[in-house]
């Protein structure tokens, strides 16, 4: 069977018209990767994937996470769930570990901006919805990059931003304790390029609340230009907002895209089954000098 998708907006996400079978034998495994990298976010309807089956599809399309980059109360490494299938609620009963860090994502984030090499891609199917609310917004970062003046992004490739745990989570918990925020800051920070040269060719933003300030320049500049930068790659142009329903699998490039939980109840037991892919490849700025010899001689 042939792999159909329909472009959900013109600049980013599409569904994909896949049967299961066939999703599941791995046999469009290529196609799937091709189609998330340049739509930044896949839908697939009614599959009503099983842990296994998440497992099975997300080792079609690269290289399952097992372990994780966060700690517990403990201080020791958490593992991705059972065998690399983690369940992503805020209840604590059901995932006490990571409740802690999770309500962070109902700000716009890439996942991973800690590590030295993002995860490449999520898998994100609904094992409980919540009553109210609760839809997931995918934005592209390449988009909002490629529109940008030539001028402002060979400047932007310049530029290197530092991501902390504090950034991404106080926004989201003003009224955290000394102890949380102690916690986040114990996090290792991370320094990237704030522009990506994709060994796809692509170029995207790398843009996420964690992205706390640009080195080498002043607060106040560095704040409004992050802040510019976020208001700019969320505009509705650039985004699309899946309203889940049961049976759904969206999978999302996490190194080309931010992505958000939209709000739900207090309380909820909104429930997710999620698959992360390592990374491929590190955060490496453009070679400007070698972009414009390009240029010069086209
Ligand atoms: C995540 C995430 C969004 C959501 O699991 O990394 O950001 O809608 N989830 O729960
Ligand atoms: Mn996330």
């Amino acid at each position: 069977m042939a792999l159909t998708s329909i472009a959900l907006t013109p600049r980013i996400g599409s569904e994909v018209r896949l049967d299961k079978a066939a999703l599941l034998a791995g046999d469009h495994a290529a196609d799937i990767r091709e189609l998330l990298v340049s739509r930044g976010a896949l839908v697939f309807r009614g599959l009503h994937l099983n842990d296994e089956e998440l497992r099975t599809v997300a080792r079609s399309l690269g290289d399952l996470r097992i372990g994780s980059a966060k700690r517990g109360a403990d201080g020791k490494v958490l593992t991705e769930g059972d065998r690399g299938v983690l369940k992503v609620s805020l209840d604590p009963k059901v995932n006490p570990d990571y409740a802690k860090f999770l309500f962070g994502n109902l700000l716009w984030h890439m996942d991973g901006t800690y590590e030295p090499v993002p995860p490449f891609a999520t898998l994100f199917t609904p094992a409980r919805l919540s009553r109210e609310g609760g839809d997931t917004m995918f934005a592209s970062t390449y988009a909002a990059f490629e529109d940008l003046p030539q001028a402002e992004q060979d400047d932007l490739a310049t530029l290197r931003v530092v991501h902390t745990m504090q950034a991404a989570l106080f926004p989201a918990k003003r009224d955290c304790t000394a102890e949380e925020f102690a916690v986040w800051s114990s996090y290792p920070q991370r320094s990237h390029p704030l522009v990506w040269q994709h060994k796809s060719g692509r170029r995207s933003l790398v843009l996420s609340t964690s992205g706390a300030w640009v080195e080498e320049m002043h607060p106040a500049e560095s704040h409004d230009l992050l802040q510019r930068l976020m208001l700019h790659a969320t505009q509705d142009r650039y985004t699309y907002r899946h309203k889940w329903t049961p049976g759904d699998l969206a999978i999302w490039d996490n190194t080309g895209t931010m992505h958000r939980a939209m709000p739900f109840e207090a309380g909820s037991t909104r429930e997710f089954h999620r698959c992360t892919l390592n990374g491929e490849e590190p955060i490496t700025a453009p070679d400007l000098a070698s972009a414009r010899a390009a240029a010069t001689v086209a």
